[in-house]
């Protein structure tokens, strides 16, 4: 099954509670919350006191995505918050295999997250604890930049990564993909091999502000591509 994940990040956050319910009611899947911290990346966002005022507003995943350094003290936070499920750039963990452990101890989904520059071979002697992996298909920060076309290459590699590990140990991992995703490249991207989708700009920003239905076109347009990958 493929997931859409709408970034917050591109929400109107003087109505965040709101913004979340629309978009799930308008069909999304997961809630994408991005936490930057002016360290790790050149910009900053919210933390788990916003991740636990969201939680009783929706049952959908929340799909924490950390771009923090370092990543430990923060993970019990926000597994007290309702994360669902918590990813991190095994640049901003000195002990990546422990980072893994400690999200899966506090009853959370794990995952590791690729920038663009960053080698999949962080993934390969981890693959029992990953529950997501997520390429970034931009560098990390910011919302509304363009897709780099060099992740399709890296997402197939990544698939076959996964699918060799699936066979052997009958587990699933998600491939998620993060950053420059619209209704015109989202069915190239799947069928490169990813089945989780990150759009903010693409989602938040479509619609009058007026309509409490303003996500429903959206989500349906890259449903249907998705449909015809
Ligand atoms: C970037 C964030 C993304 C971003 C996606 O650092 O991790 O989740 O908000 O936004 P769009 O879809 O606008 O590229
Ligand atoms: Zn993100």
């Amino acid at each position: 099954m493929h997931v859409i994940a709408p970034s917050i990040l591109s929400a109107n956050f003087a109505k965040l509670g709101e913004e979340v319910q629309n978009v799930i009611a308008s069909g999304a899947d997961w809630i994408h919350f991005d936490v930057m911290d002016n360290h790790y990346v050149p910009n900053l966002t919210i933390g788990p006191l916003v991740c636990e005022a969201i939680r009783p507003l929706t049952t959908a995943p929340i799909d924490v995505h950390l771009m923090v350094k370092p990543v430990d003290r923060i993970v019990p936070d926000f597994a007290k918050a309702g994360a669902d499920i918590i990813t991190f750039h095994p640049e901003g963990s000195e002990h990546v295999d422990r980072t893994l452990g400690l999200i899966r101890d506090s009853g959370c989904q794990a995952g590791l997250v690729f920038n663009p520059a960053t080698p999949l071979a962080h993934m390969d002697w981890v693959m029992d604890k990953l529950d997501v992996v997520l390429l970034m298909s931009v560098n990390p920060g910011f919302g509304g930049q363009s897709f780099i076309p060099a992740t399709l290459s890296k997402l197939k590699e990544a698939r076959a990564k996964i699918d060799a590990y699936t066979e052997r140990s009958g587990r699933t991992i998600r491939l998620e993909v993060d950053g420059g995703v619209k209704v015109d490249n989202i069915a190239e991207i799947a069928r490169a091999g990813a089945d989780a989708f990150v759009a903010g700009s693409a989602v938040y920003g479509a619609g009058k502000d007026s309509d409490p239905q303003r996500y429903n076109s959206v989500i349906a347009a890259l449903r249907a591509e998705l449909a015809k990958a």
